[in-house]
């Protein structure tokens, strides 16, 4: 069983200035939840207790979202409103939080790295909670815990995106094994579209085995002079299998406003009885 699970949310989030001015881009609520609640469940429902974070500067709001603020619970106490606090009192029970700080903005797989001491050497999952999923009938890190269990490998999550957009997203290259399940070559971080080696783009979802540290410590920056975990990925695709799975179900690209008011949309939407709630 993989317990932890690892959130990248030390990210300045430029791109929802103002909103992101003094409060986490993880806390903007779709409806009334912080987007990073959704991921923090997520990995739960996949059996991830363990929940490790590396924050930076400004982040405060997250760790107090996840600790107990004693004057609201006596203000609540008893009243209609104390229901709303029982989803993220569930979390706070359930789950055990670390945090780890990175300190310099060198990219997400500087941050991998930095986790290492709360993640320490087994496999683990990996979030940006930018990225908000709903899988059909499992979630994507459940359907990704799937793939690492049969193969015991290295697991990115992806979707096809429009090629027009490649230099968006880190693209995967590589032959399709079973249905839904690709053993990768190679994998780029945000190419030009000419240059993509395939329509699958990876969403914010990761299993990595521990060997991920020890290509992290081979990589050079990258895309935005920054550590890219993509191009750590690529360097043990190279030596071991690595794999893509092709989840089901939907994901919203909540660092951008279409992304986020389409998420919004369709949450609003489940939440009123329009559409079927995954269970999930
Ligand atoms: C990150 C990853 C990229 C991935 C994307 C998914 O990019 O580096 O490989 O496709 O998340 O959202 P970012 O969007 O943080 O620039």
């Amino acid at each position: 069983m993989i317990q932890k699970c690892l959130f990248l949310v030390a990210g300045l989030g430029t791109r929802f200035l103002p909103a992101t001015k003094a409060m986490p881009k993880e806390m903007m609520p779709v409806l009334d939840k912080p987007l990073v609640q959704y991921g923090v469940e997520e990995a739960l429902i996949a059996g991830m207790s363990e929940i490790c974070f590396v924050t930076g500067r400004n982040k405060r709001a997250i760790e107090d979202h996840f600790d107990d603020n004693v004057e609201l619970d006596i203000h609540v106490k008893d009243t209609a409103r104390e229901e709303a606090l029982s989803g993220i009192r569930e979390l706070m029970s359930k789950c055990k939080f670390s945090y780890t700080r990175q300190a310099q903005m060198l990219g997400p797989g500087h941050a991998v790295k930095l986790g290492q001491i709360l993640t320490g050497d087994q496999p683990f999952g990996v979030v940006l909670s930018d990225d908000l999923c709903f899988g059909t009938e499992r979630n994507v890190l459940r359907q990704l815990l799937d793939v690492h269990q049969k193969y015991g490998c290295s697991v990115v999550a992806v979707q096809e995106v429009p090629r027009d957009v490649s230099d968006r997203y880190g693209i995967v290259a590589g032959e399709f094994l079973e249905d839904g399940v690709v053993d990768v070559t190679s994998l780029v971080e945000k190419p030009a579209p000419a240059s993509a080696p395939s329509n699958l783009g990876i969403v914010g979802r990761y299993i990595l085995t521990p060997e991920i540290y020890d290509a992290l410590d081979r990589i050079e920056p990258g895309v935005s002079g920054e550590y890219q975990l993509t191009d750590a990925i690529d360097v043990l695709a190279k030596e071991q299998r690595v794999l893509a799975c092709q989840f089901k179900g939907k994901r919203f690209d909540c660092g951008s406003l279409d992304g986020f008011v389409a998420a919004t949309n369709y949450c609003y939407r489940m939440r009123f009885g329009k559409l079927p709630v995954p269970e999930c």
